[in-house]
């Protein structure tokens, strides 16, 4: 008896064993499908356009005897009110959120006085700024809770629009995140010669896309579930400003478009489909005007972009679905199926004339790769580059001043992540073994990398040489960046060997 029930038995427990299986599949297969659902967001036809867009002050500044020009950043928490009776708490530049446009021009020596009165350490970062190393603003040069930094350099390299940040290793997304980040605009003799729109804040706008969420009053950091590359925001907004209009009186508008978001990228375009004119990437103004539908900006990327308005329309900047190869799942979860409508321009009735758009801009600054002395690979994932997480103490490679490398960098791995590195611009002279777009042409410091591609990058390092001092190159993807998705370059003299970086025991 016993011996024919057991097999039986065993029989209707592997039934219900699989009915078990089966039913908790489909409730874990059910939760996934509805965080899959519920992680596409869109503000596209719901955005009211309500606020007037905010346009960040140009910094005041002081001309020393010498003709250094003074500026002063002040590191500070307060409180914004980015929705009407909501106080939310910030960190800012000389304010509550994000900072003044600092504006120089070249040839210019510089001086920033730097007062960190934030709670906890942090730095200020001179993004695409070439700069000696000590005055870079990376994760060396940390300035205490109520210290002072004075960096000084001296401005030589083409007009661009760059911006600063903190860099504070392992903390970096946290401090852009509440609001430290501003505008760094570089004007030379080429950009103030061409008929570009240049009226500031009136027919040239700076354009600070950042993404948020909040949680009740307060800004809501937390990285979502499967969010492989780090906080995404559920509606976008410019300068600070939620659902932003501006006003605009002028035929062309130039916007400098910067997308200082964390791990966010954005597709940009208009939502009538209108092109606009590409006129600088990163480092700079193009050779040539590029006319265009779209453009797509990992963090920490810029371009120029010129659009023209008929008088009396109103006119979305648009954020559109990314199309990068992503795959179906990382397609999703890392943003790629977002939308946004970023910003509201609104022609006046009259508008005044603007001269035509010039076809040729300016003449490429960055090497083509032709003199490079050395080729260098870097293979980039979320455990590291080459395999290593960063490490303040360790200098991963010195360049030799005054020469030009060829630098291959591939994505390895399943998820989007870019590229960035401190103290040069560099030309993009491939990517996966092809010509580059257009877009891509132009001079760069900052290169999106989707899965498994690869770019092939030439710069040149003109110094000076500091062989204890490190430049950093690291996914901008700050959390990624956090994660140690980064490595420490030093700038040594011909023959020259990197020394040691500075210990920061104590900090
Ligand atoms: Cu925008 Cu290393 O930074
Ligand atoms: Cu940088
Ligand atoms: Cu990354």
């Amino acid at each position: 008896m016993n011996s024919v029930s057991r097999p039986r038995r065993l029989r209707r427990f592997l039934l219900i064993l699989m009915a078990a299986v089966a039913v908790l599949a489909l409730a874990i297969g059910g939760g996934v499908t509805l965080v899959y659902v519920n992680a596409a967001v869109s503000t596209v036809g719901s955005t009211e356009f309500s606020n007037e867009l905010a346009i960040p002050p140009l910094a005041p500044s002081r001309l020393r005897p010498d003709g250094t020009r003074e500026f002063e950043l002040d590191m500070r928490s307060g409180k914004k009110e980015f929705r009407a009776g909501q106080l939310t708490e910030t960190w800012g530049f000389n304010g509550d959120y994000l900072g003044p446009t600092l504006r120089a021009r070249r040839g210019e020596r510089v001086a920033v006085t730097v007062r960190n009165q934030l709670p906890e350490a942090s730095t200020v970062h001179w993004h695409g700024m070439h700069v000696p190393a000590a005055m870079d603003g990376g994760p060396h040069q940390m300035v205490r809770a109520g210290a002072t930094w004075t960096p000084e350099w001296t401005v030589d390299q083409p007009a661009a629009t760059l911006w600063y940040h903190p860099h504070p290793h392992g903390a970096t997304e946290q401090h852009v995140r509440r609001g430290l980040a501003g505008m760094f605009v570089l004007d030379d003799e080429v950009s103030e010669t061409l008929p570009l729109p240049s009226n500031y804040g009136v027919d040239d706008l700076p354009v600070i896309v950042q993404d948020v969420k909040f949680r009740g009053a307060e800004l809501d950091s937390a990285h979502a579930m499967f969010r492989d590359v780090g906080f995404l925001g559920d509606q976008t907004m410019v300068n600070g400003t939620l659902t932003p209009y501006r006003a605009v009186g002028d035929e062309l508008v130039r916007l400098r478009l910067l997308n200082a978001s964390t791990a966010r990228s954005y597709n940009f375009g208009f939502a009538d489909d209108r092109t606009f004119a590409l006129i600088a990437t990163d480092g700079g103004l193009i050779e040539r005007t590029l006319t265009l539908d779209r453009l797509a900006l990992s963090p920490g990327e810029r371009a120029e972009i010129v659009v023209r308005v008929r008088p009396g329309e109103r006119t979305v900047l648009r954020s559109n679905t990314l199309d990068a190869g992503l795959g179906f799942w990382t397609q999703r979860f890392a943003g790629g199926d977002d939308t946004f409508d970023v910003l509201e321009l609104r022609a006046a009735a009259t508008l005044r004339p603007a001269p035509e758009l010039p076809a040729t801009l300016a003449v490429p600054s960055t090497p083509d790769g032709s003199d490079s002395v050395q080729q260098r690979r870097f293979e980039i994932n979320l455990a590291g580059i080459n395999g290593k997480p960063m490490s303040m103490d360790r200098i991963d490679l010195a360049v030799t001043r005054g020469t030009a490398e060829t630098w291959i960098v591939r994505n390895a791995d399943g998820m989007p992540h870019n590229f960035h590195i401190h103290d040069v611009q560099f030309r993009v002279l491939t990517r996966n073994g092809g010509r580059p777009p257009a877009e891509l042409t132009g001079p760069k410091d900052t290169v999106f990398l989707p899965p498994n591609s690869t770019v092939e990058l030439a710069m040149r390092f003109d110094g000076p040489a500091d062989p204890n001092t490190p430049y950093m190159y690291h996914c901008h993807l700050l959390w990624h960046e956090d994660l140690g998705m980064m490595g420490q370059f030093v700038v040594v003299e011909p023959g020259g060997a990197p020394g040691t970086p500075p210990s920061h025991h104590g900090h």
